[in-house]
């Protein structure tokens, strides 16, 4: 068989988004987001999220279609984010890409969004080595995943117990007064202060706590501490130095993902290290990655920033492995699972 054409549709959050890839060749990626509908309540509102999908679905799949220069009959398959994310719409996507697979008669796979989040990587830098590792970081996702097979097998050896550092970040963003979602402000804030400047806990690192949690994450304590320190200065009548709060918070985190990170790394006898999620994008995270990465003699995969943000071509992406793998269609009466466990790959 030729490399399979596969359509691929994300609804999982705030962004509707669709793409096509053929085999591991990217062929469109269109992403219509209701973000700025949400920005005045300071976080995604399910209800307004799923109507927006509901409107937006038809015209972003249409448009990746023509922008692929396919149509819907050449498709070999269709691929939907099945979980994890927002009932209301994930019920969207997946009833809408049911209804284009029976009307198509179309096989359709209803997949796992953050191992499309692994998946999407290899559109930038092709197939995956043998021994690899995932560290997958979004707004409700901290993960570490041993990648035995991305159609069959992937293990996760890590996660938080907690909050994931996108939400930390967003709320230590909005404590700051800055428009959702505010980790991308953060990150820019982060670029002009002292990362000294507060002294910020590195949950899990030392002691007891890390022997027994070697790859996992907690960021409540980060968010805490951050929180006190600036609602001490506003009870003192002090100006907030931003910069350097936003610092101190991007390095620390920064630097406890990329230490944990590269650790597994070492003692899973990993060579490459696939970096994916929203956070990904974070300037800290990524400069911390590469120079450790360079350091061990390790590959760091992080994509670029439009493929690192919900999209559709990861779900396509997915799709493409699982058709190659042989893996079988979902059944056309699978359910949409909001808390999708992260190693279940296809429904
Ligand atoms: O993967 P994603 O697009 O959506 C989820 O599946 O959650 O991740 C969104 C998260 C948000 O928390 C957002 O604030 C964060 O990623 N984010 C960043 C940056 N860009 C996006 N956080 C820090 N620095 C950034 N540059
Ligand atoms: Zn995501």
């Amino acid at each position: 068989m030729s490399s399979p054409l596969i359509l691929g549709i994300e609804s999982t959050c705030d962004e509707t988004a669709a793409g096509v890839v053929r085999g591991k060749e990217l062929l469109s990626s269109v992403v219509a987001s209701s973000m700025d509908m949400h920005a005045r309540y300071g976080g995604v509102i399910p209800e307004i999220a799923s109507r927006a999908h509901a409107e937006a679905f038809v015209p972003v799949v249409t448009k990746a279609l023509e922008e692929a220069q396919v149509d819907l009959s050449d498709i070999d398959a269709i691929a939907v984010s099945a979980g994890p994310g927002l009932a209301g719409c994930l019920a969207v996507g997946v009833s809408g890409a049911k209804a284009l697979a029976y009307a198509a008669n179309k096989p359709l796979y209803g997949v796992n969004h953050v191992i499309g989040h692994i998946a999407v990587t290899q559109l930038q830098f092709g197939a995956f080595p043998e021994n690899t590792l995932a560290l997958i970081v979004s707004g409700g996702h901290t993960s570490l995943l041993r990648v035995m097979n991305i159609a069959t097998d992937v293990q996760v050896i890590g996660t938080t117990l907690d909050d994931a550092a996108g939400e930390c970040f967003d709320k230590i963003a909005r404590l700051l007064g800055f428009p959702y979602p505010g980790g991308p402000i953060v990150d820019q804030h982060a670029q002009h202060g002292d990362p000294h400047a507060l002294r910020v806990p590195q949950a899990l690192t030392t002691g007891r706590s890390a022997q027994n949690h070697p790859y996992d994450f907690s960021f409540s304590g980060v968010k805490t501490a951050v929180a006190r320190w600036v609602e001490r200065r506003q009870e003192q009548g002090k100006s907030i130095p931003v910069d350097d709060v936003c610092a101190s918070l991007a390095s620390s985190v920064a630097n406890v993902l990329s230490n944990k990170a590269i650790a597994a790394c070492t003692q899973f006898d990993a060579h490459t290290l696939i970096v994916g999620g929203g956070f990904s994008a974070n300037s800290q995270l990524r400069q911390a990655l590469l120079t450790k990465g360079q350091q061990h003699g390790l590959d760091i995969r992080v994509p670029r920033i439009s493929l690192c943000t919900d999209n559709g071509a990861m779900i396509a992406m997915l799709g493409s492995n699982l058709v190659e793998a042989g893996v079988k269609p979902s059944a056309l009466d699978f359910s949409i699972d909001s808390s999708m466990p992260m190693d279940k790959i296809v429904m």
